[in-house]
């Protein structure tokens, strides 16, 4: 437990426990039960974090909604989280009080995750950063951030490269625009949605044209040298027919919530095409790193589309899944909502 003052009393119950986001059955955002629950206690190659913000996923609203067969309930969700360390097992790489993120690992999903104040991590999974950043920008970064860079580089994109991104309003889809124009101030950059009142938004990411994906196609002729497909499967084929000789396809989104596809390669492949993806799972510390330094030195605006305090996590559930919702959402575990309710840039 957190060191605990020689007297009893309330500050001693309030110092032992915490708030977290308990999930005890599959359902609705209503489903994310916020209960007070002892501070977990570290143990060996275990340390804990004090959470200051953590990133939404659609991935959090499928597991929710019981569509994670591995994942056990009840469970504190959560895939990501920054912070400080409050009480670490490993003290020379990881000192009490040095900032940190996390992400992935199966946090949230074998074990409990961010969605509460402290969250007890193993320390390989645990990255010391020194950055710049305010909480919510690096609140907003390691999943989705993540994924686009891995996604991107295996895109092997070049600077003439014709470029798309489809479901571009994601969290990823507007990460992966962000740092595109970060790299390529001039590169022809669409991205798809199921509704063009996006456009404006999409554009203020980097965005150069926008497509409607309508009924799982693409309402244009044009063909693309780099696709990131973040549908995926339910919309692979399609993405197939619009991808130019030559060029790469990386799936790594499941949006359509489909998972597999009937492949028949010589039919279905672009002409000398190729299929790749990309799985955030695999984190490289070396990696993670260099996306870092070149969101900094790049100065890539990383802030969130919405923050969203502590109190009101099943309503950022609601507004990622609603039609409203589009890039990232992050919640600060210590932050009040803006007064007025802005689309609030942190
Ligand atoms: N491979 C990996 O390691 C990895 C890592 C992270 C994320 N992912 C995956 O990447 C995808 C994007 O994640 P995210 O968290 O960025 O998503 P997100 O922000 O929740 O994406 C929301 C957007 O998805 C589109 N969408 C929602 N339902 C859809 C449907 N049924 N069909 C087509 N489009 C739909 C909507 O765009 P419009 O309304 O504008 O069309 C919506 O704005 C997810 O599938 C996630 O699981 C994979």
């Amino acid at each position: 437990m957190i060191p605990v003052p020689a007297k009893a009393g309330a500050f001693y119950r309030k110092e032992i426990n915490m708030k977290a986001y308990v999930i005890y059955e599959a359902g609705g955002p209503e489903k994310l039960k916020l209960e007070e629950r002892p501070i977990p206690e570290i143990k060996p190659g275990w340390s804990l974090v004090k959470v200051t913000g953590f990133g939404l996923n659609h991935s959090e609203i499928f597991t929710r909604q019981g569509l994670s067969p591995s994942v056990h309930f009840p469970r504190v969700l959560g895939i990501e989280c920054t912070g400080t360390v409050a009480a670490s097992s490993d003290p020379k790489r990881l000192p009490k009080g040095s900032r940190v993120l996390s992400f992935m690992g199966e946090m949230g999903r074998a074990y409990d995750g961010s969605y509460e104040e402290y969250v007890l991590l193993p320390n390989d999974q645990i990255y010391p950063v020194k950055t710049r950043l305010s909480d919510a920008e690096l609140a907003a970064v390691p999943e989705t951030y993540y994924t686009a860079w891995g996604s991107l580089q295996n895109l092997k994109i070049k600077a003439d490269d014709r470029v798309l991104v489809r479901s571009a309003a994601s969290g990823v889809g507007i990460a992966a625009a962000k740092l595109l124009r970060g790299a390529y101030p001039k590169l022809r950059l669409s991205g798809s949605t199921r509704n063009l009142n996006r456009a404006g938004v999409l554009k203020a990411a980097g965005y150069n044209a926008v497509i409607l994906d309508q009924d799982g196609r693409l309402q244009t002729d044009q063909t693309f040298d780099k696709v990131l497909e973040l549908i995926g499967p339910a919309t692979l084929r399609d993405t197939f027919a619009h991808t130019a000789e030559g060029g790469i396809v990386c799936s790594t989104g499941e949006l359509g919530g489909v998972w597999n596809i009937d492949l028949e390669p010589i039919q279905d492949l672009p002409a000398n095409g190729y299929l790749t993806s990309f799985y955030s799972g695999n984190v490289s510390a070396e990696k993670l790193g260099a996306m870092l330094a070149f969101i900094e030195s790049r100065g890539i605006d990383v802030r969130p589309d919405r923050v969203f305090a502590f109190d009101d996590l099943p309503d950022a559930h609601r507004w990622l899944e609603s039609s409203a919702g589009h890039g990232k959402a992050v919640v600060l575990t210590a932050q009040k909502p803006p007064l007025d309710g802005s689309p609030d840039k942190a």
